[in-house]
């Protein structure tokens, strides 16, 4: 337990760096939580216009996924693993230091996948992408390929995975109210539609 509480605790500082806020106050474009979503993440991040910044954002907000899980599959195997990607996503959407008001966890649960296992990254990216292709709108291919991944991994026989994956999946749906109301309204922005 004491190993499982460490990796936890890792996952969470980890998760917590919140990458599009430093990204973009590092850039000089204020507060991003002040423009578009509201929203530290990737999409909102874009909605500034710099692409650049968008792709880092998503870059390492998926790489502090991986890295707490790669970390700690090194130092305890893959129940830490699982835990500490647990704790990054968790730290990305409740960080301490943002008064626990972080992102939705998108690009951090598709890091944590990668690390825990590949194919149900693979089968995130292509749900997302084809979902985005057909319809430019993030969140809806980001709930789409939320839901998809505990599914296929249950399906595939990672069930330790699955169990994680559909408790992470929940809370990503449930950072997404405000986003699932503008759907249900027609009003969600595509993406890349200045803020
Ligand atoms: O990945 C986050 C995305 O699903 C929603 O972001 O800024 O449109 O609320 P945003």
């Amino acid at each position: 337990l004491p190993t499982l509480l460490l990796a936890f605790g890792v996952g969470y500082a980890l998760g917590s760096i919140p990458f599009g806020l430093l990204l973009t106050r590092l850039a000089g474009l204020g507060d991003v939580r002040q423009i578009g979503s509201g929203n530290i993440g990737a999409t909102n991040v874009l909605r500034t216009g710099r692409k650049g910044l968008a792709a880092a954002t998503l870059l390492l907000d998926a790489a502090k996924g991986a890295a707490a899980v790669l970390i700690m599959h090194a130092a305890f195997g893959p129940t830490a693993a699982t835990v500490a990607g647990f704790g990054a996503l968790l730290g990305h959407i409740f960080p301490v230091w943002l008064k626990f008001k972080g992102g939705k966890g998108v690009a951090t649960f598709l890091g944590v996948l990668v690390a825990l296992a590949w194919q149900l990254a693979a089968v995130f990216a292509i749900v997302w992408l084809a979902v985005a292709a057909t319809t430019r709108i993030s969140s809806l291919s980001a709930l789409v390929a939320t839901v998809a991944v505990p599914v296929a991994a249950f399906l595939m026989g990672y069930e330790q995975i699955a169990v994680a994956a559909a408790l992470m999946g929940a809370i990503i749906l449930i950072k997404h109210r405000a986003n699932i109301r503008r759907l249900l309204a027609g009003e969600e922005p595509k993406i890349g539609a200045k803020a």
